[in-house]
């Protein structure tokens, strides 16, 4: 009798190895001169990277963290979100979104997702706004953005912060603008994520 278990297969996202060999000998020559100088914590080649990286997505500052995790967390300290506050965003997202939320002693308030793209539903969002609301994380995930006119009207009708995870979807853009310039700070990622699964 013929098997109807689900195979696993594995599909790779982006071939680092194959981008590094394009570009090995410039890479090498400058991960050693950061190691002959030491320059391990700040320095002139974080200076360097985030001034391309602001020039690159056209934004006026980038400010490097140790991961996009960090990036959120930071954030969310930053505009003084803690013990009381609630903050609106997904489950459907990695853990980092909502345990940064929990870190500052702040509530995440989860609005389910819309069954095409897997992205907030803009449509349940309002029903989750509370007078402990401080800011909405609308989650670009799989490289698709958030509907980010409707999700922005929604946080400046309430007075509500809007923090964009961008962490999945660096570089995309909903109507010409790019995901992480509409709301008040955008976070990234650069987790290497080589694979994804699917069942068959
Ligand atoms: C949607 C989302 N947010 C935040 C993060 C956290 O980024 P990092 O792994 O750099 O801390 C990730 C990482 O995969 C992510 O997918």
């Amino acid at each position: 009798m013929e098997s109807t278990m689900n195979e696993i297969i594995n599909i790779p996202l982006v071939d680092l190895k194959a981008q590094y060999d394009t570009i090995k000998s410039e890479i090498d020559s400058e991960m050693q001169a950061v190691i002959n100088k030491t320059a391990f914590i700040g320095g002139e080649w974080v200076s360097k990277f985030e001034a391309a990286y602001a020039k690159a997505y056209e934004v006026k500052r980038c400010i490097s963290c140790a991961n996009g995790t960090d990036a959120i967390y930071i954030t969310l300290k930053v505009l003084g979100i803690g013990s009381g506050d609630e903050v609106i965003t997904v489950a459907s997202s990695w853990i980092s979104t909502s345990e940064t939320i929990s870190q500052t002693g702040a509530k995440p308030v989860f609005v389910d997702i819309d069954p095409d793209y897997y992205l907030i539903d803009i449509s349940k969002i309002e029903e989750k706004i509370t007078s402990k609301t401080k800011a909405i994380i609308p989650v670009h995930i799989y490289g698709q953005p958030v509907q980010m006119d409707e999700v922005k009207e929604i946080c400046d009708s309430h007075g509500l912060y809007l923090i964009e995870d961008c962490a999945q979807a660096v570089f995309a853009e909903y109507k010409g603008q790019r995901v992480g310039t509409f709301g008040i700070t955008g976070t990234f990622s650069f987790f290497p994520r080589q694979k994804s699964w699917c069942l068959r």
